[in-house]
């Protein structure tokens, strides 16, 4: 099939790969001219490991290619994915002009039937309005042209975007025709998961309902270790009791310094917005979100105590971005920690494998090392914002003889604090015992 994808941000991009590698003949289009023309040479605009390779090879087969002609794709194909950013506006609703403007074009130029999808993340009812816009576009033309409106949301987690995009656990169709169904089954038909169909509103609040069970989930275990170090618990220990309990999974139940990303916090914005819009507050997402946002401090409340005074202390923080396997910073944990030990005045070395350029941008003046050892050499305390691979892997045992003073504070709990501690360090986790 012929598929056009329009927008080649994370969900774009990934969506094309994947289409791509199932067969289909894909066209992903974006007005950006410098991002079409670097893509074209296989270049993203974002990491994601291994996807350059298969990217390449998609490229040099023509099985995918990226453009600025939305007109000419719109002819050659008979399914158009809309994958366009929908940002938070300052009331925590999302940004729909892009996906608006991309119906309204599509409305004055196509000329036969389509499918089109939406597979941006957007406000429940979205669809309906789309379709309408859209209808009113094909109005005008009195041409009698036809189209279906589908909601396909998109489930797949950076750093294992690839791998989520073809071995996807769900695909969830909300599609209210039998034509456009059949469209939908062909297109995954390489696919082998299960696939449910909705209607759309159905289909678009399944993906704000994910992301906001997931997000509640984190934040009651964030709560719950504030609980487990007053009382004398193990978060860690908890959450692996509760999780063996198949009702409840072991998934999602890391307590830590906080959800970060660029899901997470505007996907539970944009949700609270809409329900106190429609005077239905949703109380149980608005806890999440609410002890979210105070995580970070609650934990940096806690290396300050331990640390006594945090002016002129040489803080070392490993990891900046949202979480390992991305080089994203937005929403980023690590950026409330800046800012705290900032305004604490103390001095701070930063180690990221991938994030460090675009933390850079917003706070120039800090220090950056391009090893973690650098970074904790000579430091007063060690901060853990990130769990990747390269900070898990730190020769701990030998680290205690560059540090200044042996405190690590393990905003993860990635490390083993039984072995911190017999190494010597004044290891704190979140909702352990130090
Ligand atoms: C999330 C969802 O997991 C995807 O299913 C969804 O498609 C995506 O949002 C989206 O809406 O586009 P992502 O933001 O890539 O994916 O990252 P996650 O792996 O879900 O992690 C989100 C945050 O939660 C990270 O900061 C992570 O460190 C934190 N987290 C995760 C915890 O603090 N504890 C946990 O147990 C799990």
């Amino acid at each position: 099939m012929n598929i056009a994808v329009i927008g080649t941000g994370y969900v774009g991009t990934t969506t094309s790969v994947a289409l791509a590698m199932n067969g289909h003949t894909v066209f992903a289009i974006d007005h950006d001219h410098e991002k079409v023309e670097k893509l074209n040479r296989s270049i993203l605009p974002f990491y994601e490991d291994g996807m350059e390779e298969v990217l390449k090879n998609l490229v040099f087969k023509r099985k995918l290619s990226f453009t600025n002609n939305l007109n000419d794709c719109i002819d050659k194909c008979s399914i158009l994915f809309i994958t366009v950013g929908t940002p938070s506006l300052p009331d925590g609703l999302a940004d729909l002009s892009f996906v608006e403007e991309v119906a309204r074009k599509i409305g004055r130029f196509m000329n036969e039937y389509k499918v089109i999808v939406i597979k941006s993340t957007v406000p429940v009812g979205t669809g309906a309005k789309i379709k309408k816009m859209i209808e009113n576009e094909l109005n005008k033309r009195k041409l009698g042209i036809t189209f279906d409106l589908i909601s396909n949301p998109e489930f797949l987690r950076e750093g294992k975007a690839l791998h989520d995009a073809l071995f996807p656990e769900r695909i969830v169709i909300g599609c209210e025709t039998e034509r456009a169904q059949q469209s939908m089954k062909e297109l995954y038909k390489d696919i082998n998961t299960q696939v449910l169909f909705t209607t759309v509103i159905d289909a678009e609040m399944i993906k704000y309902a994910s992301n906001a069970f997931l997000a509640t989930k984190i934040s009651f275990m964030n709560e719950l270790s504030r609980f487990c170090e007053k009382i004398g618990a193990d978060v860690t220990a908890v959450a692996k009791g509760i999780g063996m309990d198949s009702r409840i999974g072991p998934q999602f139940l890391q307590a830590g310094i906080g959800y970060g990303g660029s899901c997470f916090p505007k996907d539970v914005s944009a949700l609270l917005a809409l329900a106190s819009k429609e005077n239905t507050p949703l109380q149980i997402v608005q806890a999440a979100s609410k002890i979210n946002e105070t995580q970070a401090e609650w934990f940096m409340e806690k290396v300050k105590k331990a640390l006594r005074n945090l002016s002129e202390k040489r803080i070392a923080i490993l990891g900046l971005t949202f979480k390992p396997q991305t080089d994203d910073i937005r929403e980023a944990p690590s950026l409330k920690i800046i800012d705290y030990l900032i305004q604490n005045k103390a001095f701070i070395t930063a180690y990221d494998p991938k994030g460090t350029e675009h933390v850079k941008k917003i706070y120039p003046d800090l220090c950056y090392t391009s090893t973690p050892l650098e970074a904790i050499k000579g430091a007063d305390a060690v901060i853990i914002v990130t769990e990747w691979k390269e900070i898990m892997d730190i020769d701990w045992k030998n680290a205690i003889n560059i540090v200044s003073s042996p405190f690590v504070f393990d905003g993860r709990n990635a490390l083993d604090a039984s072995t911190m501690k017999e190494f010597g360090y004044h290891y704190v986790g979140v909702g352990r015992q130090d």
